[in-house]
């Protein structure tokens, strides 16, 4: 099994060009289901969450061409399987994308329930209930949701909480709806703009985007379309808060600042000097961070994807701070391997109290989430020694040549067996 190997060795210094969003990508590549026609996507991570939903969409008989530098070209007009099984769904849940978009172009869906993961249960009762209301037949059997409807019918949908892939997969239902839909309480994540540009330009009629009430007038079809997919915000974030941590000072190209307020305005709080322009974001850390308090919530509050990250920074800044995690029960699975490292943090229910200490010493770590690796990488850099990261598969999930990346900026790291 592949690990890391990282070496503590001081300020990250340098320029790292941004990849496309993990959560943009996973459902606009689902959005090709909705149309015969070819959809061209550039700007697209070569993550293994990719991967899976490529093999997924293949395995319904998509024809999916890529070069392997960020271009995707798929078809859907030959799909003829229309099950997404259990084996996909349960290395990636956003395999639930495939649920609104096959529904509503071929008459019907089965996918299978994704079940739990490691930082909670993670439901997907709201994405059914909007699909009801909008006339799909759904039955729960053996672990598979099965959806039917002859034609969707547009509804008023107010979802009982904010939802990212909830809001996509009834937004993709809704495009071919006949009449009228309303999502009302919709998430405004960027990567659900994203989206919503990415259909308008297929040729759905929708409205409201970035807002929490989001408006689809149906259309009989979409067409092709190109598409260029968002900066990754998490990815953009989790590498000024590594450089902030090891007191660098880099440079991000291809960002996208404006999806990035709430973290920037806790960077800015915890010491950091940044400066943006429309797509790219300086950094400078010339001291020691100052303890902030994190609460995470739907966008544009603090993203839970970042929380790991900024308790980390917390972790060796100066002072005591607290870190609350709303939308996710089991998310704090990153503390006792920082604590492992010399951090010292107390974890209780959703809030962590964190003291900041001097600095941390490598060990060997496991990684138990994609953001929790993240956090784990960031400790790395900043410890003394050497730090030994095991089960790197959850880093490569949403992290495109995190190593290449992180050693372009001085960082001694390596992937090794
Ligand atoms: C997406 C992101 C993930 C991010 C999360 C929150 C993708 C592929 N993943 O995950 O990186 O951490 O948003 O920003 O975009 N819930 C229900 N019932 C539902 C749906 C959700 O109870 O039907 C609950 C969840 O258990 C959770 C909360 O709502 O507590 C938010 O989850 P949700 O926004 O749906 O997360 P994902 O879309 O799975």
């Amino acid at each position: 099994m592949e690990k890391l190997k990282i070496t503590g060795n001081g300020p990250l210094h340098g320029e790292i060009v941004i990849s496309g969003a993990k959560n943009a990508a996973l459902p606009i590549l689902c959005a090709s289901l909705l149309t015969k026609e070819t959809l061209k996507l550039t700007n697209v991570p070569m993550l293994r969450d990719v991967a899976t939903t490529q093999k997924l969409l293949q395995g319904m008989g998509a024809r999916v061409m890529t070069d392997n530098v960020q271009e995707f070209e798929l078809t859907c007009g030959s799909v003829n399987n229309l099950v997404a099984p259990y084996d996909l769904v349960k290395t990636m849940r956003a395999s639930i994308l495939v649920l609104g978009p096959t529904l509503a172009h071929f008459g019907e869906a089965t996918v299978s329930l994704p079940g739990g993961c490691a930082i909670g249960s993670r439901p997907v009762d709201q994405h059914i209930k909007g699909l009801m209301a909008m006339g799909a037949e759904v039955t729960i059997d053996h672990g598979y949701v099965h959806a039917k409807a002859a034609r969707l019918q547009g509804a008023r949908i107010i979802m009982d909480m904010v939802t990212v892939t909830g809001t996509e997969n009834l937004l993709m239902a809704a495009t071919l709806a006949k009449g009228q839909t309303v999502l009302e309480n919709a998430a405004t994540e960027p990567e659900v703009t994203d989206l919503a540009h990415c259909l308008n330009a297929m040729g759905a009629k929708i409205t409201g985007i970035g807002t929490p009430t989001l408006v689809i007038e149906g259309v009989d079809s979409l067409h092709s379309a190109t598409h260029s997919i968002v900066p990754d915000r998490i990815e953009a974030g989790t590498f000024l808060c590594a450089a902030a941590a090891t007191r660098g000072k880099i440079i991000l190209r291809k960002a996208a600042p404006k999806t990035m307020d709430a973290v920037l305005d806790k960077l800015v709080e915890a010491g950091a000097i940044i400066e943006a322009g429309e797509d790219w974001i300086s950094l400078d850390m010339p001291k020691r961070a100052h303890a902030v308090n994190i609460r995470t919530l739907p966008y544009p509050a603090f993203p839970t994807d970042m929380q790991a990250q900024f308790m980390m920074l917390n972790s060796i800044a100066e002072g005591t701070s607290t870190v609350t995690e709303t939308i996710f029960e089991n998310r704090f699975m990153h503390v006792p391997e920082l604590n492992r490292m010399g951090a010292h943090i107390e974890a209780e229910g959703n809030t962590a109290i964190i003291h900041g200490v001097e600095k941390l010493s490598g060990t060997t770590v496991m990684a138990t989430d994609l953001r929790a690796s993240a956090c784990l990488v960031m400790a790395g850099l900043v410890a003394q020694g050497e730090t030994i990261i095991e089960r790197i598969y959850h880093l490569d999930r949403g992290y495109e040549h995190i190593e290449t990346k992180l050693g372009g900026v001085g960082a001694q790291i390596e992937r090794v067996q």
